[in-house]
């Protein structure tokens, strides 16, 4: 017979298990292992010339208007940028990146067909205030952001590059020994961050490494706990689900904003820290929007400070009266918000914060800053007992001076009034362009984070995704993920701004009459998404591979 002491631990044991499972998104992006496991049985499906203009039932009237204003916008794609779509082409073969985004960009069923008719350029070869030139010498506004490292604009980041490279130039790149700038650096971040030590890296992906290396090592505990939808870059160790071929060992995906995580949290003895990307605040527990899964609407971004605020006061909290580390992944919105960033914006502290992206000053970088009892790499008393991290070009001299203008930029008077303005001036844009697209009554609308804007389409629809080709046809220039996000430099005028909106309002005018946003009542989420995964199984089944 079981001891009754066996049985309690038992019970106490499955009860932990339960807690654990309360606490994961019913959602796939909260079953990585799950959601693996589906995509690899997901089987390719394409539609066909027919098919692809009416996969949601439009008449044949409808579907002769899509027909024409598609072969409409391919002219105007393919005329427009003629060199550089040739050059862009020919790096499709070479570049992996390349190939893998050509065939991405939209939900796949329909990719092959917009990716042979519907070419996008990826090569630019001048800047110049908002706007980037390609090899036509068209003069496009850049929606994309340098992926959130263009905070300051263009011209900032070269002069940057240019001073840094001066200023480092002599010792040039000199690695091991530091450029004496490197103290400066410090002594800013130290500031900015409130943290006691700082250590550089090359890649945010990198700093998020050494953040979660250094958690474990400190704290002796084997378990993560990162929030379901969120990135925190790309390494194994905190990507699960689909792209990660490898489903990372010792993480717990949970339910941010969500009581049963505290209790989680506060009951288990395995969690060495907790990984928080504040860019969530916009979609907690979805994962970043991207028009590539974009099947039906998009209508689920909501940003509420203050409700996110209280989520971060509390969670602090529980940390530390657990002894987990509390890991705020600066890398995306670092200096955006705050100088002092996230922790400044949401007035709450971490134990350890990741920066990157436009730290660099335009130069690759990542960087950990730390309260000194998370971030040494050795113990006193077990000299063996170390926390081993390096990377040859880390500090590197050129970086390291880039950095130096950037951190010295945000001291300058203007750039720090102009903090205090960011908030309600983009309030402010958003506003001004989602009344624009109201009065029009376009189904299109911007949810935003300050300077982070997502797409929204409050209409369920097959085709939601062709915006981004109309919004490329007027000028504007998307990174891979298209339409889901704009990220703006926060030197973008008034005028600026309104010729984008102005942009905006004419792609989704051009849309609507080519009839892509026919709007039939039968036309749900539930009743898309039914008939995409009715497609899934045919194919699957090899009843067919197109619908
Ligand atoms: C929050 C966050 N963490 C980490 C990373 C990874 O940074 P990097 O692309 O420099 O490796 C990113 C990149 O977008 C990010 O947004």
């Amino acid at each position: 017979m079981t001891p009754w002491w066996r049985s309690l631990d038992l019970l106490s044991r499955l009860r932990a298990r339960l807690l654990l499972s309360r606490a994961k998104h019913p959602s796939l992006a909260g079953h990585g292992r799950i959601a693996s496991a589906v995509a690899r049985q997901v089987p390719r499906v394409e539609y066909g010339e027919r098919e692809f203009f009416e996969t949601d039932g439009a008449p044949a009237e409808v579907v002769a208007r899509r027909t024409s204003g598609f072969e409409k916008l391919r002219a105007t794609l393919c005329e427009r940028s003629p060199e550089t779509l040739a050059a862009s082409l020919a790096l499709r073969d070479g570049i992996s990146d390349v190939a893998f985004i050509n065939g991405y960009r939209v939900p796949f069923p329909y990719a092959r067909y917009v990716a042979e008719r519907l070419p996008i350029g990826c090569i630019r070869d001048a800047s110049e205030g908002a706007r980037v030139r390609d090899l036509d010498g068209h003069w496009d506004y850049d929606l994309g952001g340098d992926y959130g490292v263009n905070l300051f604009g263009h011209a900032f980041y070269k002069q940057a590059i240019e001073r840094g490279v001066a200023r480092a130039g002599e010792l040039g790149p000199v690695l091991g020994a530091y450029h004496p700038i490197i103290a400066d650096n410090v002594a800013r971040l130290k500031r900015l961050s409130g943290m006691d030590e700082v250590s550089f890296h090359m890649s945010g992906t990198e700093a998020v490494m050494q953040a979660v290396r250094l958690a474990r090592y400190h704290t002796r505990r084997s378990h993560v706990v990162r929030f379901c939808g969120a990135y925190h870059g790309w390494w194994d160790g905190v990507q699960p689900g689909p792209g990660n071929p490898r489903p990372p060992h010792e993480v717990y995906t949970l339910k941010e904003m969500d009581d049963t995580t505290l209790r989680v949290l506060s009951t288990r003895d395995d969690i060495a820290c907790v990984l928080v990307n504040p860019i969530q605040a916009m979609h907690p527990n979805r994962p970043p929007p991207n028009d590539s899964t974009l099947v039906g609407s998009r209508n689920d971004a909501r940003y509420d400070r203050a409700a996110y605020t209280r989520w971060l006061v509390t969670l602090a909290e529980v940390c530390r009266a657990r002894g987990i580390a509390l890991v705020f992944d600066e890398v995306f919105l670092g200096f955006r918000l705050a100088p002092g960033g996230a922790q400044e914006y949401f007035g709450v502290r971490a134990d350890l914060v990741t920066y990157g992206k436009s730290l660099g000053g335009g130069l690759p970088v990542g960087a950990v800053c730390g309260r000194r009892a998370f971030m040494r790499r050795f113990r006193e008393d077990r000299p063996a007992d170390i926390c081993f991290a390096r990377g040859t070009f880390n500090s590197h001299p050129y970086v390291m001076a880039t950095m130096n203008e950037f951190l010295r930029h945000l001291d300058e008077p203007e750039v720090k009034e102009g903090y205090a303005r960011q908030e309600h001036l983009w309030n402010e844009r958003a506003a001004r362009l989602n009344r624009r697209l109201k009065e029009l009554d376009l189904p299109v609308r911007v949810e935003h984070m300050v300077s982070v804007f997502s797409t929204q389409y409050p209409l369920a629809s097959r085709y939601n995704w062709m915006f981004q080709y109309y919004l490329r046809a007027e000028g504007l220039s998307l990174s891979w993920i298209g339409s889901a996000r704009f990220i703006f430099s926060h030197d973008l005028s008034d005028d600026d701004f309104d010729e984008i909106s102005r942009r905006v309002v004419a792609a989704a005018e051009a849309m609507r009459a080519d009839g892509w946003w026919w709007p039939a009542a039968a036309l749900t989420d539930r009743a898309i998404k039914r008939r995409v995964l009715r497609e899934m199984v045919g194919a699957r089944l090899g009843l067919s591979s197109t619908p």
